[in-house]
């Protein structure tokens, strides 16, 4: 990538006033030497976001957030940092020219501006179709019937694609793109052997997919029949990666930052029914399952998302999945559930406003359903309830907040009847909240702590993870906490749990910005890691890990169980020192059993 020189950053950030910048977004009131305001980026009442104009800094008292002039538009706009640079360097009119910027890269720019420019024309096209086309007929009638008109045709800029074939080809010809850029845009696709080239939409009514700038970078498009497929959607390009782009966010964002609450269902017309009934905070996956990428979008405008999925099999576990995806980044979730055939277009329909508020209001934290849902299919034999805890402690072990883990134990422990504080010792081997967060090296405990054996045999099952997709769907299926003692570790195989795309593959480059130094290092050294006769032994592998994990964890446990007597002990207290005596002997008889 072409870096802007850093004095032209020094220079762009100079000359502008990040009181200036902050306040075009939201009033400031002087108070000392900062000025203050309600922060953007979270729910609050009374002001702890501060600016500093002295330092040029900014900083939230209550959510954390803080930076520079350029971090607060990146985080405010959802641009990248050189976008930032740029578009702060338009307004003080200091032109950004980067130094170095490497051919390949000037040709990927503007193959990237050429695309966007497609879309922005196709869109046009589409929509004034819809608008008023006689070509458009069928799909202004088509929405009218599902009663969309005006403003959220427009808001969303949907387009209706003609029957006739031909004229998109025709019209872009017109605006002067080659046809190979076209092609590239996936919009027109050439025909087998030489025949003439087709159309991607035809006879579809079009949900262009904006960027948070609010350009298109794709299309879904719908057929105003039975006829399937239902939906089509613009393949990947250069501009659209769907695991990272999330329907309808331009247009709710502002919404969702307000309250600090993203709703999330599975259609495009979900996105647009809420839209037109006033809730404006709906955002849809472009037909896939919520990524990473998707939990760490919604994080920087919201706290909580609500999941409203279809009430069956698939929808259960897309809901999960996606729970797996936005627990992590701290993200508190809840599941709204709808009465069975319906999805919020039809509810909205058949209920109207006031009783999808009904269903609103009945949301349940994502955990409880999930737990239920555990309970319900495992029996309930020894067996059972054990793997119905571990799956459930895997997840209560993502909580970031302390209060709510101890809470969900309790009433794990009641459901189960397993031993509280043996659910505890589980979940304290290290919390996993958050691990793309981590930053710090001391968060994350030493590996020498570790014997060089156990961390090898972890070492290899990340491998195992990076190569074999379907050990890597094992690991998913026993969950992390069950096999990787070290916290690094187990953030590495959680993010790399993350990183897979619906199909469950994992794409060809890892390491993005997200990852702490030391998770980019160990990451590269698994790539590099040597195979070692037993050491591609899957089988060995797994077992090795779960009995490292469970002795690390049942180590821990009896140290604990040793400082337990003592306070005992010291209290003169009996029974309890008892019942801790009993515990360490049953600690110690589980760790014989397993050598
Ligand atoms: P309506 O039936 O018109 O209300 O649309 P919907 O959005 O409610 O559709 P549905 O609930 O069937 O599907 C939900 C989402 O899954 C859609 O919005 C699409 O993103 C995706 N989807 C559905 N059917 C298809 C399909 O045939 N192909 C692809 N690629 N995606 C689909
Ligand atoms: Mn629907």
């Amino acid at each position: 990538m072409g870096r802007i020189a850093d004095d032209k950053i020094e220079e762009i950030r100079d000359r502008s006033d990040i009181v200036e910048v902050v306040s075009s977004y939201l009033p400031l009131k002087r108070s000392g030497s900062n000025h203050q305001g309600l922060c953007p980026f979270h729910q609050e009442k009374s002001p702890s976001f501060n600016v500093n104009s002295a330092r040029q800094i900014f900083h939230c008292f209550g959510c954390g957030v803080g930076g520079n002039v350029f971090s607060f538009l990146m985080r405010m706009e959802g641009l990248s940092f050189p976008d930032a640079v740029r578009q702060l360097g338009e307004k003080v009119g200091i032109e950004v020219e980067e130094e170095a910027v490497s051919p390949t890269e000037v040709l990927r720019r503007e193959e990237r501006e050429r695309l966007l420019r497609i879309n922005e024309v196709a869109g046009a096209f589409y929509h004034q179709v819809l608008l008023e086309d006689d070509s458009g007929v069928s799909g202004r009638r088509y929405l009218r019937q599902r009663g969309y008109e005006g403003e959220t045709v427009r808001a969303f800029q949907l387009g209706f694609a003609p029957e006739d074939r031909g004229v998109l080809e025709k019209h872009l010809a017109e605006k002067k793109f080659s046809s190979d850029a076209v092609g590239k845009s996936g919009l027109v696709r050439p025909g087998k052997q030489g025949r003439s080239h087709y159309e991607l939409f035809r006879n579809r009514l079009l949900f262009p997919i904006h960027d948070l700038q609010g350009r298109i970078v794709a299309f879904g498009g719908r057929v105003l029949d039975d006829s399937l497929p239902k939906y089509i959607n613009s393949p990947e390009t250069v501009v659209y990666h769907k695991g990272q782009t999330l329907y309808g966010l331009y247009q709710a964002r502002d919404a969702i930052r307000h309250n600090g609450e993203a709703l999330v269902v599975e259609g495009y017309f979900d996105v647009l029914a809420l839209h037109r009934a006033g809730f404006s905070a709906a955002v849809a996956t472009c037909g896939t399952a919520l990524t990473a990428d998707h939990a760490r979008l919604l994080k920087r405008y919201a706290d909580k998302v609500l999941l409203i999925f279809d009430e069956d099999a698939a929808g259960r576990k897309a809901t999960f999945r996606a729970m797996d995806a936005l627990l992590p980044v701290g993200l508190a979730v809840n599941v709204v559930a709808m009465p069975a055939g319906e999805d919020p277009d039809s509810l909205l329909k058949a209920e109207g406003e006031v009783g999808f508020r009904s269903c609103l209001d009945a949301a349940r934290p994502v955990l409880e359903v999930f737990i239920e849902d555990q309970l319900r299919i495992n029996d309930q034999s020894v067996e059972g309830r054990a793997r119905s805890a571990e799956q459930i402690l895997e997840r209560i072990r993502r909580l970031p907040g302390d209060l709510e883990r101890s809470l969900y134990l309790q009433r794990l422990a009641d459901l189960t009847s397993l031993d509280l504080g043996l659910l505890k010792s589980k979940v304290s081997g290290g919390s996993i909240a958050q691990p793309r967060m981590r930053r710090s090296a001391e968060q994350s405990p030493p590996l020498r702590r570790l014997s060089t054996e156990t961390g090898q045999t972890q070492k290899y099952l990340l491998r195992l993870m990076l190569m074999d997709d379907q050990q890597r769907h094992r690991v998913r299926e026993e969950g992390t906490g069950g096999l990787f003692v070290d916290e690094l570790f187990r953030g590495l195989a959680d993010y790399l749990l993350g990183c897979e795309d619906e199909d469950g593959r994992l794409p060809d480059v890892l390491v993005d910005a997200s990852l702490d130094e030391s998770q980019q290092s160990l990451l590269a050294s698994l790539v590099f890691l040597e195979s070692q006769g037993w050491a591609d032994n899957p089988e060995k592998i797994f077992t090795d890990c779960r009995r490292a994990a469970s002795n690390y964890l049942l180590k821990q446990r009896l140290k604990e169980v040793g400082r337990l007597e003592e306070e005992a002990q010291r209290n003169n207290d009996e029974a309890a020192l008892m019942q801790f005596l009993r515990e360490r002997m049953e600690i110690n008889q589980e760790l014989k059993k397993k050598l």
